[in-house]
Order: structure tokens, then sequence, then C-alpha cells
């Protein structure tokens, strides 16, 4: 319980650094989950979190196709294509970017989730 209390205290410092959560919303947090912090942990918190990492992987994504896909023509508009055309394009361009795996995600990630 004694762990669970600290490894949670853990996760709102971390969010706070990381989302500038407002100081009424942990107080609230706490009262919230209080005792109930086990079974309210993984409702809430990680949700937070996830949210967060999927905004930096998005971030990332949006970092390499800047960085790499002006190389040898204008940076594409990520709305001028569907996603399913974009599995295509990237399928032939990330090798000519030399992306690996994981950047050819990201960027992949990244232009499908510009909205139009
Ligand atoms: C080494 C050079 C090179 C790099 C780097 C490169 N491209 Fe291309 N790209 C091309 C060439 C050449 C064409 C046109 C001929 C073709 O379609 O293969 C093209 C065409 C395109 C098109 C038009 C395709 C269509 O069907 O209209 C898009 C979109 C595109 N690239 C996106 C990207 C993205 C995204 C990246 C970064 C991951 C990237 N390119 C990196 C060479 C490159």
């Amino acid at each position: 319980m004694l762990n669970e209390n600290l490894f949670f205290g853990f996760k709102i410092i971390f969010l706070m650094k990381v989302k500038d959560i407002s100081m009424k919303k942990i107080i609230f947090g706490i009262l919230a989950c209080g005792t109930f912090a086990i079974s309210c942990t993984p409702k809430s918190v990680p949700a937070a979190e996830s949210e967060t990492a999927n905004a930096e992987k998005l971030a990332q994504g949006k970092t390499i196709f800047e960085n790499s896909c002006n190389r040898c023509h204008e940076l594409p508009d990520p709305t001028a294509h569907t996603s399913v055309e974009w599995v295509g394009i990237m399928n032939a361009m990330a090798p000519k970017a030399k992306l690996t795996d994981e950047q050819h995600q990201l960027v992949y990630n990244y232009v499908v989730s510009v909205k139009k």
C-alpha cells in the first residue's frame, strides 16, 4: 500500500512536469483516489500518461518528417493523401529517406494525424 501510494506520488510529479496540470486537478485527483490509489491508478493516470506519450511521438514523427522528407522534393502536404495512400507512399519513401522501421512508423502516424 505504501509502495503504491509512493508510486502514485511519483506519477503526479511526473505529470506536473510534463503536462503542467493545475494544482486543483492534482488535489482533486489525490482526494478522489485517496486510499483507492490502486484501483484508481490504472484507469486515470496511465490514460493521461499515454496521451502525453502519444503527443511526444507525433512530435517526433513531425520532426523526422520535416528533416527527412524535403531532401529530394518539397515537403509533401500530409493532407494531400489518404491514410491508405500514405501506407504505399511511406513504403516507397521510407527506404529513400533511410528511415528505420520505428521512424517509418512515427512519420506515418504523424502524417495521418494531420487534419484536413
Ligand atoms: C532520396 C530522395 C527522396 C526522399 C529522401 C524522399 N522522397 Fe518522396 N519522392 C522521391 C521521388 C523521386 C518521388 C517521385 C517519384 C516516385 O513517386 O517515386 C517522390 C514522391 C513523393 C510523393 C508523391 C507520391 C505520389 O504518389 O504522388 C510523396 C507524397 C513523397 N514522395 C513523400 C515523401 C516522404 C513522406 C518522405 C520522407 C519519409 C520522402 N518522400 C522522402 C524521392 C524522395
